[in-house]
């Protein structure tokens, strides 16, 4: 697993995101309203939408598309909506925010 530095966490707005571009596309990492820390690729299960500019309330965001309601730890979408979108793994250290890239390589190279 390769992990790069991709900021602070008070640079992820809460109860929002930002993105991060990775070798996979852009990666949204999201930070809830008790900063834990999530990153999902950045497109919607349903048709791409971008996960980055939802709305996030607890552990799940909504689709600004078409509202899906997306896992963010999992990237499943909830019922009875059918999906998911890859998580990646993200971790806090001093405040400072790391990217596991092992998950979006795998992606890149199906
Ligand atoms: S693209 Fe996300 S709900 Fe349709």
């Amino acid at each position: 697993m390769e992990w790069i530095e991709i900021g602070g966490l008070d640079d992820i707005p809460r109860r929002g995101a930002r993105t991060v571009e990775t070798a996979s596309g852009p990666v949204a990492v999201f930070r809830t309203a008790d900063d834990t820390v999530f990153a999902l690729i950045n497109k919607c299960p349903h048709r791409g939408g971008p996960l980055s500019e939802g709305i996030v309330s607890g552990k799940l965001v909504a689709c600004p598309m078409h509202n899906w309601v997306i896992d963010l730890e999992s990237g499943e979408a909830a019922a009875p909506d059918k999906g998911c979108t890859p998580a990646l793994p993200v971790r806090i250290e001093d405040g400072r925010l790391w990217l596991g890239l092992d998950a979006a390589r795998r992606v890149a190279h199906g």
